[in-house]
């Protein structure tokens, strides 16, 4: 595992919500260029750009029409190449978002994949071998083509499948990972990761890396898949992270994939934590932590207590974290994703709260997830410093409310969630128990109860972290030792006897 991933805390910009500078309303790289001292200051040491390349934008970019070309409404190949060496300036990782399982239907190789005639693609995508046959299991797009065959669809309708191959054969159409068009697709994404890496980019956060091979239940054949690209990128790229998009660690990280992302759907539980009816993090003391906790450990125990899931605050496909959750709430959020294994990643405004934007029209495939998705409010000036176009003409609109959180509001406001956010950072960097690496023992975690606590552990230092969201006192039975105070949110933690007493709206961290 590349070393920098140890201490790495992300920060995910989506690009174009994060700085315009050339006032067409679209956010670019050389605003993220601009506000990269931002993210510097903020403490956080690493990025992850949402896809940036050339693109109809159906669906935020996740449509991909060319791999090797910057969006131009982004900038240009040497933008994001100055962007790399602007952020390496700043001890600052870059990666970039790929993505292998579909491209837009504007994509060259879907283009020639549609003809007829036998050529270099028309292995490339998924097709069945008539118009009037469905591929198992998914969506297709039929009628499209002169070529005789449906085509299958990865996510929305203009996202082809490209072709990996299936784990299990069921039909005559479809292909074993080891034929020739599905290695070819593999070759294809190789040279892909290969140019971006060569260029200076640290690794990929990688889209629905869990489901490339087709008919593969448990996963054997897209961890094989994976296997290949490790086995290359050991040889060419060994510092390069890839950070996987499956949500199940115990398969992608025996793909080879360095961490994974706990997700807002599958097993996880991980929306009990901020997202469901009765959120653990909020103060009314309703909240479940106990199947999230049950879940986690579990995948921990099949990762060998590798523990390399990162938990994010949110991303462009969930909710805000301040839709259910209020200041002081999201302080004890984060003392609680600032300080478990695996790295964090805060989603670009988060840090200072920024809302979901309720009734929102869908812009470019949001749909629901547009609200997330509203430009970054920097400063009380015009379109709150996003961008110098007519508010009008900024392609998502933002948050209007009069006291919607801002940059420079909280910087200039020592009680803000930015600087217990920032100082929560600066805590993890201190301390090596807290970082990705680290191990994990929960100590209280029972059903329907409040509070959470967990023991860290590294290199013979141990934190004990001790969270009660909830508006009630709390307490547990432990054996373990008192220590000293090294973060507390709210009042500190006692320890009576063995009972660990446990304040209101509290966090705190106990070195042992
Ligand atoms: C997951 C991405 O995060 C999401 O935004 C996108 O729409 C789908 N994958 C399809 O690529
Ligand atoms: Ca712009």
């Amino acid at each position: 595992m590349p070393k920098w991933l140890d201490n790495a805390v992300f920060y995910e910009i989506y690009p174009q919500s994060f700085q315009d500078t050339n006032a067409d309303g679209i956010g670019d790289f050389q605003g993220i260029i601009r506000r990269l001292d931002y993210i510097q200051e903020l403490g956080c040491n690493a990025v992850w750009i949402n896809p940036c390349f050339l693109s109809p934008f159906g669906d935020a970019g996740y449509d991909v029409a060319d791999y090797y070309t910057a969006a131009p409404r982004y900038g240009t190949n040497e933008d994001l190449r100055e962007l790399f060496t602007e952020a390496h300036k700043r001890g600052i990782h870059v990666l970039l978002d790929l993505v292998p399982g579909h491209t837009s239907v504007e994509h060259k190789w879907f283009r020639e994949s549609m003809k007829a005639g036998k050529n270099e693609y028309t292995d490339r995508y998924i097709w069945t071998d008539n118009v009037w046959e469905s591929p198992e299991n998914m969506g297709c797009l039929r009628g499209i083509s002169p070529r005789d065959g449906a085509v299958a669809l990865n996510f929305f309708s203009m996202q082809p499948a490209l072709n990996y191959g299936y784990y299990k054969i069921t039909r005559p159409w479809q292909q074993s990972p080891e034929d020739e068009g599905p290695r070819a697709t593999l070759d294809a994404m190789l040279d892909v990761i290969r140019f971006w890496l060569s260029m200076g980019c640290d690794g990929f956060r990688v889209d629905m890396a869990g489901s490339l091979v087709k008919n593969d239940e448990e996963g054997k054949g897209t961890i094989a898949l994976w296997n290949k690209v490790r086995a290359f990128l050991d040889r060419d790229f060994p510092e390069a992270a890839f950070v996987s998009e499956w949500g199940e660690p115990d398969k992608s990280l025996l793909g080879g994939f360095h961490m994974d992302f706990l997700l807002h759907f599958g097993p996880s539980h991980y929306n009990d934590l901020f997202r469901c009816d009765h959120p653990f993090f909020s103060s009314e003391g309703k909240g479940d932590v106990s199947a999230f906790v049950e879940k986690y450990r579990d995948n921990y125990e099949k990762t060998d207590k590798k523990g390399l899931i990162c938990i994010p605050s949110g991303n462009h496909d969930m909710d805000r974290l301040a839709r259910r959750l209020n200041p002081d709430e999201m302080k004890i959020a984060f003392s609680f994703l600032l300080s478990m294994p695996g790295a964090p990643f805060l989603y670009y405004g988060d840090e200072i709260g920024m809302r979901y934007v309720e009734g929102l029209t869908s812009v470019e495939g949001g749909y629901n997830r547009t609200g997330s998705r509203s430009p970054m409010q920097w400063d009380h000036t015009a379109n709150g410093g996003f961008s110098s176009a007519p508010s009008e003409k900024l392609y998502v609109k933002m948050d209007d409310a009069a006291d919607r959180p801002t940059v420079e509001a909280q910087m200039a406001d020592e009680n803000s969630l930015y600087h217990e956010v920032r100082k929560l950072i600066a805590l993890r960097q201190a301390h090596a128990a807290l970082q990705s690496n680290g191990e994990i023992e929960f100590v209280y975690a029972a059903e329907n109860a409040y509070p959470l606590s967990y023991l860290r552990s590294a290199a013979g230092e141990r934190i004990l972290v001790i969270l009660n969201p909830s508006a009630k006192a709390a307490g547990f039975e432990s054996e373990l030792p008192e220590g000293e105070l090294i973060y507390s949110f709210g009042s500190p933690a006692k320890k009576e006897g063995s009972t660990w007493k446990v304040p209101p709206c509290s966090a705190n961290y106990i070195r042992l």
